[in-house]
Protein backbone atom coordinates (compact mmCIF):
# COMPACT_ATOMS: atom_id res chain seq x y z
CA UNK A 1 0.00 0.00 0.00
CA UNK A 2 1.27 3.50 -0.71
CA UNK A 3 2.16 5.20 2.64
CA UNK A 4 -0.30 8.83 2.97
CA UNK A 5 2.31 11.52 2.62
CA UNK A 6 1.46 14.74 3.97
CA UNK A 7 4.77 16.06 2.92
CA UNK A 8 2.31 16.77 -0.27
CA UNK A 9 0.00 19.03 1.87
CA UNK A 10 3.15 20.69 3.13
CA UNK A 11 1.82 20.10 6.91
CA UNK A 12 4.86 19.49 8.51
CA UNK A 13 2.99 18.68 11.95
CA UNK A 14 0.90 15.87 9.96
CA UNK A 15 4.02 14.37 8.96
CA UNK A 16 5.59 14.10 12.23
CA UNK A 17 2.22 12.67 13.70
CA UNK A 18 2.31 10.14 10.53
CA UNK A 19 6.08 8.95 10.84
CA UNK A 20 5.60 8.34 14.98
CA UNK A 21 2.22 6.49 14.60
CA UNK A 22 3.62 4.52 11.76
CA UNK A 23 6.51 3.45 13.93
CA UNK A 24 4.50 2.71 16.64
CA UNK A 25 1.66 0.76 14.88
CA UNK A 26 2.74 -2.53 15.40
CA UNK A 27 2.26 -2.07 19.23
CA UNK A 28 -0.09 0.16 19.22
CA UNK A 29 -2.39 -2.29 21.44
CA UNK A 30 -0.03 -3.02 24.11
CA UNK A 31 0.16 0.28 25.10
CA UNK A 32 -2.67 2.18 24.20
CA UNK A 33 -5.74 0.02 24.83
CA UNK A 34 -7.15 2.31 27.35
CA UNK A 35 -8.85 4.49 24.96
CA UNK A 36 -10.60 1.68 24.48
CA UNK A 37 -12.44 3.06 27.76
CA UNK A 38 -14.14 6.15 26.27
CA UNK A 39 -15.36 4.27 23.09
CA UNK A 40 -18.92 3.50 24.37
CA UNK A 41 -19.35 7.44 26.06
CA UNK A 42 -18.05 8.69 22.80
CA UNK A 43 -20.64 7.18 20.53
CA UNK A 44 -23.58 7.70 22.52
CA UNK A 45 -22.35 11.46 22.84
CA UNK A 46 -22.38 11.18 19.24
CA UNK A 47 -25.47 9.39 18.86
CA UNK A 48 -24.62 6.54 16.96
CA UNK A 49 -26.85 3.84 16.45
CA UNK A 50 -28.48 0.92 14.21
CA UNK A 51 -28.30 2.48 10.69
CA UNK A 52 -25.27 5.52 11.61
CA UNK A 53 -23.22 6.66 8.71
CA UNK A 54 -20.05 7.38 10.78
CA UNK A 55 -16.42 8.85 9.53
CA UNK A 56 -14.30 7.77 12.45
CA UNK A 57 -11.14 9.89 12.13
CA UNK A 58 -8.08 9.18 13.35
CA UNK A 59 -9.24 5.42 13.54
CA UNK A 60 -6.00 4.01 14.46
CA UNK A 61 -6.63 -0.05 15.03
CA UNK A 62 -10.43 0.21 14.70
CA UNK A 63 -11.49 0.51 18.03
CA UNK A 64 -14.61 3.55 17.55
CA UNK A 65 -15.25 1.55 14.21
CA UNK A 66 -15.51 -2.17 15.80
CA UNK A 67 -17.51 -0.92 18.24
CA UNK A 68 -20.00 0.64 16.05
CA UNK A 69 -20.67 -1.92 13.80
CA UNK A 70 -21.77 -3.88 16.91
CA UNK A 71 -24.28 -0.99 17.38
CA UNK A 72 -25.60 -1.86 13.82
CA UNK A 73 -23.89 2.05 12.25
CA UNK A 74 -22.03 1.70 9.26
CA UNK A 75 -18.24 2.87 9.73
CA UNK A 76 -15.96 3.81 7.75
CA UNK A 77 -12.20 4.51 9.37
CA UNK A 78 -9.74 6.87 8.41
CA UNK A 79 -6.34 7.42 9.29
CA UNK A 80 -3.17 9.13 8.49
CA UNK A 81 -0.96 6.09 8.82
CA UNK A 82 -1.02 3.21 6.37
CA UNK A 83 0.70 1.24 9.25
CA UNK A 84 -2.90 1.82 11.57
CA UNK A 85 -5.12 1.36 8.59
CA UNK A 86 -3.13 -1.97 8.46
CA UNK A 87 -3.95 -3.35 11.79
CA UNK A 88 -7.18 -2.11 11.41
CA UNK A 89 -8.15 -4.08 8.27
CA UNK A 90 -6.49 -6.95 10.62
CA UNK A 91 -8.59 -6.75 13.08
CA UNK A 92 -11.78 -5.95 11.58
CA UNK A 93 -11.60 -7.49 8.15
CA UNK A 94 -15.25 -6.56 7.31
CA UNK A 95 -15.43 -3.18 7.87
CA UNK A 96 -13.85 0.04 5.70
CA UNK A 97 -10.73 1.53 6.01
CA UNK A 98 -8.78 4.41 4.09
CA UNK A 99 -5.42 6.14 4.68
CA UNK A 100 -5.81 9.89 4.47
CA UNK A 101 -5.92 12.84 6.33
CA UNK A 102 -9.93 13.74 6.37
CA UNK A 103 -12.90 11.79 5.71
CA UNK A 104 -12.77 10.16 2.57
CA UNK A 105 -16.11 8.49 2.64
CA UNK A 106 -18.10 7.35 0.29
CA UNK A 107 -22.09 8.03 0.28
CA UNK A 108 -23.15 10.89 2.69
CA UNK A 109 -22.24 10.48 6.74
CA UNK A 110 -24.20 11.67 9.48
CA UNK A 111 -21.38 11.41 12.38
CA UNK A 112 -18.45 11.45 12.87
CA UNK A 113 -16.00 10.79 15.78
CA UNK A 114 -12.35 11.61 16.93
CA UNK A 115 -11.04 9.39 19.33
CA UNK A 116 -7.73 10.12 21.27
CA UNK A 117 -6.60 12.57 18.60
CA UNK A 118 -5.56 16.06 20.01
CA UNK A 119 -5.07 17.71 16.71
CA UNK A 120 -5.52 17.19 12.83
CA UNK A 121 -3.47 19.35 11.37
CA UNK A 122 -1.20 22.72 11.45
CA UNK A 123 -3.88 24.70 9.77
CA UNK A 124 -6.02 27.06 12.10
CA UNK A 125 -9.56 27.00 12.42
C1 LIG B 1 -3.73 7.90 19.97
S1 LIG B 1 -4.14 7.22 18.36
C2 LIG B 1 -5.91 7.01 18.55
C3 LIG B 1 -6.43 5.84 17.74
C4 LIG B 1 -7.88 5.45 18.01
N1 LIG B 1 -8.79 6.54 17.66
C5 LIG B 1 -8.08 5.04 19.45
O1 LIG B 1 -8.88 5.69 20.12
O2 LIG B 1 -7.44 4.08 19.91
C6 LIG B 1 -4.06 8.66 17.32
C7 LIG B 1 -4.28 8.31 15.85
O3 LIG B 1 -4.46 9.53 15.12
C8 LIG B 1 -3.90 9.37 13.84
N2 LIG B 1 -3.70 10.71 13.27
C9 LIG B 1 -2.86 11.67 13.69
N3 LIG B 1 -2.95 12.78 12.92
C10 LIG B 1 -3.90 12.48 11.98
C11 LIG B 1 -4.45 13.21 10.88
N4 LIG B 1 -4.03 14.45 10.58
N5 LIG B 1 -5.41 12.63 10.13
C12 LIG B 1 -5.81 11.36 10.40
N6 LIG B 1 -5.32 10.61 11.41
C13 LIG B 1 -4.38 11.17 12.19
C14 LIG B 1 -2.63 8.58 14.13
O4 LIG B 1 -2.10 7.96 12.98
C15 LIG B 1 -3.12 7.59 15.20
O5 LIG B 1 -3.56 6.38 14.62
Amino acid sequence: MRPYSAAVSGDAFAEFERAGWERAASRYEEYWTDTVLFVEPLLDAAGVRTGSRLVDVACGPGFVSETAAARGAQPVGVDIATAMVERARMRCPDLPFVVGESPRANGRRNASTMEACARLSSEPG
